[in-house]
């Protein structure tokens, strides 16, 4: 579904960013859920995935992306990122990104000046055409996690319940630091999630959870994720975990984000998707 030069639309998305530089916390589960869950509630949702593992189109059955694709916008041979969306088995939710080319593509960038504004740039009529643009990073804090911040108004940092988390979660709030003071972004900590939480541990996951609390108080989301196989086993299969598991409690916690993530930015909820 390529269209050349296509035309402004007349939305202005919100941007968020779903990042944190530790690994397997959550972020492509929270990405992929929290997007289609947000087109279930009505709003036309963009979801990029910025990460050269390319998970985001496999946890969604997605066949991988055409050409021209993703690294062609990166690279400047296209000029926005609404020349390279397609469509995802969710109506309302549209996918770009992550391909074979990717993670050289961010070796080249990384000697362009100017190069953490690559993304925010080729977002211009990508933007008009969504309400909603969710971004999946890789688990580092390189050029292409930059972009994602620096293209974005919110960042959403998810969180297993670990030590190393915890070093995940400040390395991403000391970069949030730096890109407002040097770079004079006004990105935004939409809040900490916390991801796979689990019952059966629950003394362990209590000192971790206060240890959280002590450090980032009311950044924390009232929603937490919980350890669930259905999340697992819906990527696995290449589905969300409303297609796989709808009742499932993977899919009612992503249900309960989507709302809160809603209320924080004072969208308004269709009134037909509440129930
Ligand atoms: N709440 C959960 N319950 C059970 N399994 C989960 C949960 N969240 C994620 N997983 C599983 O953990 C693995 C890592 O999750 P995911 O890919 O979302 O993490 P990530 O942060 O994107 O990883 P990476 O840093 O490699 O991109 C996947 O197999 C996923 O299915
Ligand atoms: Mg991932």
């Amino acid at each position: 579904m390529v269209s050349k030069n296509p035309e402004r639309g007349s939305r202005n998305a919100t941007t968020i960013a779903i990042a944190s530089s530790k690994g397997g916390v959550g972020k492509t589960t929270t990405a992929v859920n929290l997007a289609t869950a947000m087109a279930e509630l009505g709003c036309h949702v963009l979801l990029i995935d910025l990460d050269p593992q390319a998970h985001v189109a496999a946890a969604l059955g997605s066949p991988p992306a055409p050409s021209p694709t993703f690294s062609d916008v990166m690279l400047g041979h296209l000029n926005d990122v609404q020349e390279v969306v397609r469509l995802s088995p969710t109506p309302q939710l549209m996918l770009a990104g992550s391909d074979k080319r990717l993670a050289e593509t961010e070796m080249v960038l990384s000697a362009k000046i100017g190069k953490e504004f690559i993304l925010r740039g080729a977002l211009d009529v990508a933007r008009t055409h969504h309400d909603i643009i969710l971004i999946d990073c890789p688990p580092n804090i390189g050029t292409l996690t930059l972009n994602a911040l620096c293209a974005a108004e919110h960042v959403i940092i998810p969180a297993d319940m670990s030590v190393l988390a915890l070093e995940g979660v400040s390395d991403m709030l000391d970069t949030v630091t730096t890109l407002r003071k040097r770079l004079g972004q006004s990105l935004n900590v939409l809040g900490i999630l916390a991801t796979r939480v689990d019952v059966r541990t629950k003394r362990i996951n209590e000192s971790i959870s206060q240890s959280f609390r002590d450090m980032f108080a009311e950044a924390l989301f009232a929603t937490q994720i919980p350890q669930n196989a259905s999340l697992n086993r819906a990527h696995m299969q290449g589905q969300s975990v409303f297609q796989y598991a709808i009742t499932s409690p993977g899919a009612i916690a992503y249900r309960a984000l989507a709302h809160e993530v809603m209320l924080k930015l004072n969208a308004n909820i269709p009134k037909e998707a509440v129930g």
